[in-house]
């Protein structure tokens, strides 16, 4: 017993000494026994660099990029938000919520038109991106069921389009659930821009009239 606490009292004065107290000041660098990349060969934002031949660190994108997201606005935001064709969120509004304060709402918003070529271009965002899970028809078939034992929704439930139906979804919903997935099934709202998850939505409503009502 007497060694144990002897070298116990020998343990703490080694790690203690080695270490110091925590929370003890000092101007030396610490001890890091995982660095975790604490310290790294970088440069700084706005700070000048020899390794570039014009001084500067901050790197111009290459010409010819496509940023994915936004467009270069041609004006000052204080003259008015101008349309963007490529943009994956930007305000709090309905259009990019598909939220009316806390409430889904339903409707499109007004920056949306509902056209053929919307309907079009939701089939095809639609085929690319959802298909493969909830089946071309919407009925939850996809190949994917095949693999997994998570089952897709069924798209053209009687919760989706009805409107009685106390599980009723409203477009808002179903444009939230694209944006951020939803229990089981992960968000697209990175990868499908506003303006398409709206035409997805209103081709999802195309696919459970036509669910409905069979071509005769
Ligand atoms: C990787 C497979 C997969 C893909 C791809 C996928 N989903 Fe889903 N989706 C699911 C699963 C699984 C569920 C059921 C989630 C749950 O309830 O746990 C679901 C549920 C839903 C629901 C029902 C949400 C609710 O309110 O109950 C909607 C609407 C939906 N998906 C729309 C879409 C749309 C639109 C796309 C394409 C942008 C898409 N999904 C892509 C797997 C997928």
């Amino acid at each position: 017993m007497k060694y144990f606490f002897l070298s116990s009292l020998f343990i703490i004065v080694a790690v203690v000494s080695f270490a110091g107290f925590r929370g003890g000041k000092s101007e030396l660098p610490p001890i890091q026994v995982f660095p975790d990349m604490d310290k790294q060969a970088k440069v700084k934002a706005q700070v000048s660099s020899d390794f570039f031949s014009n001084g500067v660190s901050m790197r111009l994108p290459i010409a010819g990029t496509n940023p994915i997201g936004y467009q270069m606005p041609s004006k000052p935001a204080s003259e008015g938000l101008e349309p963007q064709l490529v943009e994956f969120s930007r305000s709090t509004g309905y259009y990019y919520t598909g939220k009316m304060g806390d409430f889904y709402g339903d409707g499109f918003p007004p920056e949306i038109k509902v056209t053929p070529m919307l309907l079009k271009r939701g089939q095809e965002r639609f085929n690319i991106s959802c298909a493969i899970c909830h089946g071309a028809a919407g009925n939850g078939k996809g190949v994917f069921t095949k693999y997994s034992v998570v089952l897709p929704t069924d798209l053209t439930g009687p919760g989706f389009d009805d409107a009685a139906n106390p599980a009723y979804r409203p477009d808002g919903k179903i444009y939230d659930t694209i944006t951020n997935g939803w229990n089981q099934m992960g968000g697209y709202g990175a990868n499908i821009t506003v303006s398409d998850r709206w035409a997805i939505v209103a081709y999802i409503r195309a696919i459970q009239y036509a669910a409905k009502n069979p071509a005769k």
